[in-house]
């Protein structure tokens, strides 16, 4: 038997050992703290605690011996207890046995033994154990050698595959889901199962399914959830506009490039250079209006045209559907697809200091993000390109520098304002002082003045004088 006291040593261990014992009941942690114990991912702050018994009656004996009598969160439907204590969060929950129907991931449930709740698990690596009854404290319980597939990397069911994930369609992306955060291989017949069970992912609320993709995309290389999403045909009953750019058309013998394997590409280069969720969404959306826009031109070749706005407005749909935020973030998932080539225009090309100062201009406060997002875009497997490319983002990240401290025009404030404009010229609000705010900031951009007070009030004059407006004298 294998023993891991080193896992609970943890003071609230202590006290749940105790209350289990007054109350004569077994009990044992369970589920993601033992994985990840084991798979030494740094201590959970989360616990699951199965108790042979009452759930709820361990919870509320637990508050009563700890000094500060902790609330004791009750979900009677569930028959679950919560509650906080020290740093953790514990869950607690009697041993039970589950049975499915047909439309529902809710089981109809009736009390077990230890085994049955290790039955109705997921996973057989959260299956794993741990006793907090006294004489066999720390033993590792282990029916499906769950710790034989945490060392071998292995995501595997405890019952019939089909069974586990049609029961509870959730688990089709939880596997996937732990597939990608540990790097660990869907055992065959198991990835089998969630092909056979995909259309099941419609019972499952979408603020879940988002939970999911998530952290999928919060993964060290989220390609590995996206392409197992696609290989099971979850994907493209999730994300269909993503499914729509794979395959490559050929006219005339012109091919273009598989832009769905492209963007996992891209996720995963920008993972590399950014924990930030929304820009991995970016990355994940940045091509996605190359399907609907691609055209082939007998002169050019593949064309798509306008993709990053339709691609911008896409995202809208997209969120909307998902019942995701439709808050600054989605907003700055937008901007980052709209400005997606911009950087990369630049980089192929001369690059100019106006060129660069319309690009700081437009972004703004977001303009590190594009410029992240636009390095992870370069995907050629040409190594001349692949160079050159790099060196000229370079190029443009070093003249970003120098034109900023020079212009400041990434947190733009007009240097004249509308009210001194109005009353220079004498003149009430009117269509005027839009035109000589905009020659000015124009003006500005393009490199004709610089950003600063005396030079645009010059400018304003002269501007003034052209559309036939005179300077009141003081
Ligand atoms: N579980 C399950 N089926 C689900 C969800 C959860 O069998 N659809 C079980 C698993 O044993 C899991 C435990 O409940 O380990 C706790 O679930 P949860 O807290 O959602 O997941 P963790 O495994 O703790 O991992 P994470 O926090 O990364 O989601």
């Amino acid at each position: 038997m294998k023993n891991y006291k080193e896992a609970l040593t943890h003071r609230i261990f202590e006290d749940i050992s105790l209350s289990t014992k007054e109350l004569e009941l077994e009990s044992y942690v369970i589920g993601g703290f033992v994985r990840d114990f084991i798979l030494k991912r740094g201590k959970a702050k989360d616990v699951d605690v199965v108790a042979v018994g009452s759930g709820i009656e361990l919870a509320r004996q637990v508050s009563k011996n700890l000094s500060h009598k902790p609330k004791v969160q009750v979900f009677k439907n569930y028959g679950t207890a919560m509650l906080r204590a020290y740093d953790m969060e514990i869950e607690f929950v009697g041993a039970r046995k589950e049975s499915y129907q047909e439309d529902s991931r809710n089981p109809v449930v009736e009390n077990g033994t230890l085994e049955d709740d290790q039955n109705r698990r997921d996973f057989t690596i959260n299956a794993l154990a741990l006793s907090l009854n006294r004489e066999t404290y720390g033993d590792l319980l282990d029916p499906f050698d769950g710790l034989k597939d945490l060392q071998d990397g292995i995501i595997r069911t405890p019952l019939d595959p089909d069974i586990t994930y049609s029961d509870d369609p959730l688990r089709m992306l939880r596997a996937i889901r732990f597939a990608t955060q540990l790097n660990f291989r869907i055992e065959r017949s198991s990835l089998e199962a969630i092909t056979k069970n995909k259309d099941r992912i419609k019972i499952i609320s979408r603020e879940r399914v988002v939970e999911e993709l998530n952290k999928m995309l919060l993964s060290p290389k989220p390609s590995i959830g996206f392409s197992l999403l696609y290989k099971t045909g979850l994907l493209k009953l999730i994300l269909p506009e993503l499914t729509a750019l794979a395959g490559i058309d050929e006219i005339e013998g012109q091919r273009h490039k598989d832009n769905f394997w492209h963007t996992l590409e891209v996720v995963d280069n920008i993972s590399e250079n950014t924990e930030d969720l929304w820009l991995r969404w970016a990355a994940l959306l940045h091509d996605i209006g190359k399907a609907p826009t691609k055209k082939f031109d007998k002169k050019i070749g593949w064309t798509f045209h306008g993709h990053e706005f339709v691609g911008s407005k896409m995202v809208y749909r997209l969120f909307k559907r998902l019942r995701m935020p439709l808050n600054e973030k989605m907003k700055f998932v937008q901007k980052m697809v709209l400005m997606s080539s911009r950087p990369i225009v630049l980089s192929q090309d001369i690059v100019t200091d106006s060129a660069v100062r319309r690009l700081i201009f437009d972004a703004g406060e977001d303009i590190e993000d594009l410029m992240t997002l636009c390095e992870a875009d370069i995907t050629t497997k040409n190594p001349k390109r692949f160079k050159k490319y790099h060196n000229n983002f370079k190029l443009v990240r070093e003249k970003m520098k120098e034109v900023e401290e020079r212009d400041h025009v990434r947190q733009f404030q007009p240097p004249v304002s509308g009210e001194e404009i109005m009353e220079t010229f004498n003149i009430r609000p009117s269509r005027e002082i839009g035109i000589i705010k905009e020659a000015i900031k124009e003006a500005i951009l393009e490199g004709e003045i610089a950003n600063e007070y005396d030079a645009a009030k010059e400018f304003m004059l002269k501007k003034g004088k052209e559309i036939g407006l005179k300077p009141v004298t003081s």
